[in-house]
């Protein structure tokens, strides 16, 4: 019987879980061990006893590398080279992002599945589609976390002391988060406007009742319905046009990202300066590598000129109950098609397991994971 062994988050934001109790019960019902760490759910609400209750066994990190067959993951352990040869890791490994830590694993002759990589336009594939499912999280908790530092109200309210006028959002971006920012924050009764760079978004942002920002230039789709990086012409004319827009706006949620690439600077620090006083910048795309405002940080609040910048880190690490059930619900998608008879072997003639394997038999076979690994040795 294979064994599919749940790891425990081990980054400082991280509170995500990658198995949730319901799905250990719904793996152990279809004759799967599954082998939970110790702790592993606490941060994310799901205690050791519930997942016991749920057929799982609970058991130490080094018991659950030596012991499982299938390794799940929320994103790509820092011990991630002590997986063994023949083991299968699942996970969100960011691949694009760390071509060398594939590169890694695939010498160590684990087979590294990337949920990174689940094909978006396949309707097969959307139960598996863990970037939109921990995006929408990530989204809706962007539009909180701006109401909450925000200094006034979002919606219109009448009181006895006068009528306040309800803030005014402006969302960059409108992929998955972007659009759940912007039905989220018009929820809370603000006066919402979307921008995107794909001409494609601009129904879906006008669907969710926001306005659209329409700042002209040509849309930049590439073929796989993903922006493509702009060039540095369009790049700072892009900047200009948004430093002077951002000003008309109390809060700015910025959500823009290009697989693949550095997230893309849309906002100059000069743009902050405009902004009235106590206004509030959410960075949503603020990593190691930077975000869509310059000089934003991962995990800090820096007040500039009297506005708020906020770099407030992966946000579905902290909505770890929604993001974890979802999540979870994609790993159990993704194991019901990469093991059908209970045994995991990923076949790269199906669509869906050759775009989400990354390595296999000692050696990276995502082509676009090999392609990076190329650029980054010449
Ligand atoms: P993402 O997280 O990669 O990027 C967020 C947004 O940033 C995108 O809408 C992108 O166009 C925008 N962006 C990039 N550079 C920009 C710039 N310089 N200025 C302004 N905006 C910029 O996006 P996400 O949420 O992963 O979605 C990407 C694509 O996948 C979209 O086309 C989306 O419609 C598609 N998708 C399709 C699904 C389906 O067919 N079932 C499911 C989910 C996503």
């Amino acid at each position: 019987m294979t064994t599919v062994g749940a790891l425990r988050e081990t980054a400082e934001h991280e509170r995500r879980v990658a198995l949730t109790p319901d799905v250990a019960r719904r793996l152990s019902e279809r004759g799967v061990t599954v082998l939970v760490e110790n702790d592993a759910g606490t941060r994310a609400g799901f205690g050791d006893e519930q997942y016991r209750k749920a057929g799982a066994t609970l058991g130490d990190r080094a018991r659950v590398y030596r012991d499982s067959e299938v390794l799940v993951c929320v994103i790509l352990p820092p011990d991630a080279d002590g997986a063994r040869s023949g083991q299968t890791l699942i996970g969100l490994l960011d691949p694009l992002g760390d071509p060398a830590a594939m590169l890694r694993l695939a010498t160590a002759g684990v087979t590294a599945i990337s949920l990174d990589l689940v094909p978006r336009n396949l309707s097969r594939a959307q139960p598996m589609d863990a970037l939109t499912s921990q995006a929408n999280v990530a989204g809706y908790k962007a539009a909180i976390v701006a109401a909450a530092a925000y200094g006034g109200y979002f919606p219109l309210l009448m009181t006895a002391t006068g009528t306040v006028r309800p803030a005014r959002v402006l969302v960059l971006g409108a992929g998955v988060a972007g659009l759940q920012a912007m039905a989220t924050a018009r929820r809370l009764g603000a006066v919402v406007t979307g921008y995107d760079v794909r001409e494609a978004a601009h129904a879906d942002i006008t669907s969710t009742g926001a306005a659209l920002l329409d700042l002209g230039g040509s849309s930049v789709s590439s073929a796989d319905g993903y922006a493509r990086a702009l060039t540095a012409d369009e790049s700072a004319a892009q900047q200009r046009a948004l430093q002077a827009a951002v000003a008309g706006f109390d809060v700015v949620i910025t959500t823009a990202r290009v697989p693949g690439h550095r997230p893309p600077v849309l906002i100059p620090a000069a743009a902050l300066t405009g902004m009235r006083p106590g206004s509030v910048v959410v960075d949503l795309a603020a990593g190691p590598l930077g975000g869509n405002v310059e000089g934003v940080a991962p995990h800090s609040t820096v007040l500039i000129g009297g506005v708020s910048l906020i770099g407030p880190g992966d946000l579905a690490a902290s909505v770890p109950s929604a993001a974890s059930t979802a999540y979870a619900r994609n790993v159990l998608a993704l194991l019901g098609t990469l093991m059908p008879g209970g045994v995991p072997a990923p076949d790269l003639t199906d669509e869906i397991h050759a775009a989400v394997t990354v390595a296999r038999g000692g050696e990276v076979v995502h082509p676009v994971v090999r392609e990076l690994l190329e650029e980054s040795v010449s």
